[in-house]
C-alpha cells in the first residue's frame, strides 16, 4: 500500500469570520458575518436589519424576505457570535504555536475583505489590515508553516450587500479584483496559494433547500450572482499567475457527495441531475473554462436567463485553476419519490433521507469515510489536477475534565476512518496533495452560530452565550495528530 506522499501539506483550516474577532478594530469595516446573529440546531441564525422606517426586524437566510428598503444592521443589546469569536485577532501567536507544536505544514486561513477595504469603495486598502495578515504570515513562516489563503470565505462588506445588493450586481466584480489584486501584489512571495472562493457552489446547494417557491423566486439571483462569481474567480487566477507564475490558485466546491437512494433508475437519474448541480456546475466552469452541457437544462427548469457574453466566455475559458480543492463532511441519499413522511437528515448545505448504513453525528450529518474515497475518486477521474482536502471533521461537543483534559475519542476515529480513506484514495492513483482538518482551532460554527459544536484540536473556553476565559487547551487529538503529520500518516 503506497503512503502519503513526501511533502504531502498536513494542517488545518478555519475562517475569518469564525475566528477572528476584532470585529471593530483595526479599522476594519462591517460585513455581512456581523449582522448574524446566533442560533443553535433547532433555532435558525438570523440576520438582523433596519427597515426604511428605521425600525429594527431579523430574517433567517431566505435573502429575499429582506423588505424592500431595509439594509443590514446592528440591532443594540442582540449577541453577535462573529463579533468576537475566539478573538484570533488577539492570539494569533499563541494559536499559531500551538499548530506548530503539532506539525502543521499549511494553515488554511481566510482574509476578511472588510478588514481591508473596510466598505469596499475605498481607493486605497486599510494598512491596518494589512499589516494584521502580515504578522500573521511572518509567524507562520518563523515554524516554516505554508499560508492558504482563501480570497472569500463570504466576508463581503456590509456597504456592499447594501448598497450595491452584493454579488447580485456585476460592479461588484470590480470592487474584489482591486481586492484581489492588492493581495496579490502585498504578499507576493509570501503566499503561494491560494483558493479563489469558499464553497462557490454552496448558493446553489441553498436553493435545493428552499421551498419549491422560494426556490422558484429566487433562482435568478442565485444563478446570477454565481455567474459574477465565476467571473470574478476566472479574473483573479489570471491576475494572480500574472503578478507571480509561482501562484498556485485554486476552486473550493463544498462537496455534497450523494447517492441514489435506491437502484431504482429514477433514483439514479435524480441523483445524477442533483450532482450535476450542486457538484459539478461550478467546477466544471472553474476546471474546464466553459459552462458544462447540461447547463442550459438546469438554467430552462429554473426559469433562468443569464447573459452571457462573449467576453464572459473568454474571461471564464482562460482563467483556469491550478488545482481542485473540496470541503467533504457527510453523504446523503438522493430519492425521485416524494420524500414526506421519510425521516430526513442535515448536513452543510444538503439535505436527504436517512442512509441505513450509516452513523449519524449529534448535528444529524452522516459519518461516511467511504464517501470521501469515493468522491475524491470521483473528482480526480473527471478533471485529472491536483486535489486537496481543505476541511473535513467532526463537529461535537467537547466535555473539559476536572484536570483541563479532554478525551475526544469520537473525532480522532472520525479523523482516522477519514485519513485511511485518503491514503486509500492515493492508492486508487489520486494526485492527492495536501489535507486540512476543519476547524483545527474550535470556532463559531457557520450554519447554527454555536461555540458548543466544536471541531478543534484546540479547545476554546467559551460558550454559546459568549461567556469564558478564552483559554486554550489540547485535546486528546492534538497529541494524536501531531504523532500523524509527524508519521506522514502512518501512524494513525
Ligand atoms: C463549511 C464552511 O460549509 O462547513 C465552514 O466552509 C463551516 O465555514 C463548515 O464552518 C462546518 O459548518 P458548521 O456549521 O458546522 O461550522
Amino acid at each position: 500500500m503506497k503512503s502519503f506522499p513526501k511533502g504531502f501539506l498536513w494542517g488545518g483550516a478555519t475562517s475569518a469570520s469564525q475566528i477572528e474577532g476584532g470585529y471593530a478594530e483595526g479599522g476594519k469595516g462591517l460585513s455581512i458575518y456581523d449582522v448574524r446573529t446566533a442560533g443553535s440546531a433547532n433555532e435558525p441564525r438570523y440576520y438582523t436589519y433596519l427597515d426604511k422606517d428605521s425600525k429594527p426586524g431579523k430574517f433567517a437566510e431566505l435573502r429575499e424576505l429582506l423588505p424592500e428598503g431595509a439594509k443590514y444592521a446592528l440591532h443594540a443589546g442582540e449577541y453577535y457570535p462573529n463579533h468576537t469569536a475566539i478573538d484570533f485577532y488577539h492570539h494569533y501567536k499563541e494559536d499559531i504555536r500551538m499548530f506548530a507544536e503539532m506539525g502543521f505544514k499549511v494553515f488554511r486561513m481566510s482574509i476578511d475583505w472588510s478588514r481591508i477595504y473596510p466598505t469596499g469603495m475605498e481607493e486605497e486598502p486599510n494598512r491596518q489590515g494589512l499589516e494584521f495578515y502580515w504578522n500573521i504570515f511572518r509567524e507562520l513562516k518563523k515554524y516554516n508553516i505554508e499560508p492558504l489563503v482563501t480570497i472569500w470565505h463570504g466576508e463581503t462588506p456590509l456597504y456592499i450587500e447594501n448598497e450595491l445588493l452584493g454579488w447580485a450586481n456585476r460592479k461588484t466584480i470590480e470592487l474584489f479584483k482591486k481586492y484581489a489584486r492588492t493581495l496579490f501584489e502585498e504578499y507576493k512571495g509570501v503566499v503561494h496559494y491560494w483558493l479563489t472562493f469558499n464553497e462557490i457552489n454552496n448558493a446553489l446547494m441553498f436553493l435545493n433547500l428552499l421551498p419549491t417557491e422560494s426556490a422558484a423566486n429566487d433562482a435568478q439571483r442565485t444563478f446570477t450572482l454565481l455567474h459574477h462569481r465565476l467571473l470574478a474567480s476566472a479574473e483573479i487566477v489570471q491576475m494572480g499567475h500574472a503578478i507571480d507564475p509561482e501562484n498556485k490558485i485554486g476552486c473550493m466546491i463544498c462537496y455534497g457527495e450523494s447517492y441514489p437512494a435506491t437502484c431504482n433508475p429514477k433514483d439514479v437519474i435524480a441523483d445524477m441531475e442533483l450532482k450535476q448541480m450542486q457538484q459539478f456546475y461550478c467546477s466544471d466552469v472553474q476546471v474546464r473554462g466553459a459552462y458544462p452541457s447540461y447547463s442550459n437544462r438546469i438554467w430552462e427548469k429554473y426559469g433562468v436567463q443569464l447573459d452571457v457574453t462573449a467576453e464572459d466566455r473568454a474571461v471564464l475559458k482562460a482563467g483556469t485553476v491550478d488545482f481542485y480543492s473540496f470541503s467533504y463532511y457527510c453523504t446523503s441519499l438522493v430519492t425521485a419519490e416524494d420524500t414526506e413522511g421519510k425521516e430526513k437528515v442535515k448536513g452543510n448545505f444538503t439535505a436527504g433521507i436517512r442512509n441505513p448504513y450509516l452513523e449519524y453525528s449529534k448535528w444529524g450529518w452522516a459519518i461516511d469515510a467511504d464517501g470521501l474515497r469515493f468522491s475524491l475518486n470521483e473528482i480526480y477521474d473527471r478533471y485529472g489536477i491536483p486535489v486537496m482536502v481543505v476541511e473535513n471533521g467532526l463537529g461535537a461537543a467537547d466535555t473539559v475534565e476536572t484536570d483541563d483534559s479532554i478525551h475526544d475519542d469520537y473525532r480522532i476515529d472520525y479523523l482516522r476512518k477519514h485519513i485511511t480513506a485518503l491514503r486509500e484514495a492515493i492508492n486508487d492513483g489520486v494526485d492527492l496533495i495536501g489535507y486540512t482538518t476543519w476547524g483545527c482551532i474550535d470556532e463559531v460554527s457557520m450554519v447554527t452560530g454555536e461555540m458548543k459544536k466544536r471541531y478543534g484540536f484546540i479547545y476554546v473556553d467559551r460558550d454559546n452565550e459568549g461567556s469564558g476565559t478564552l483559554k486554550r487547551l489540547k485535546k486528546d487529538s492534538f497529541y494524536w495528530y501531531k504523532k500523524v503529520i509527524a508519521s506522514n500518516g502512518e501512524n494513525l
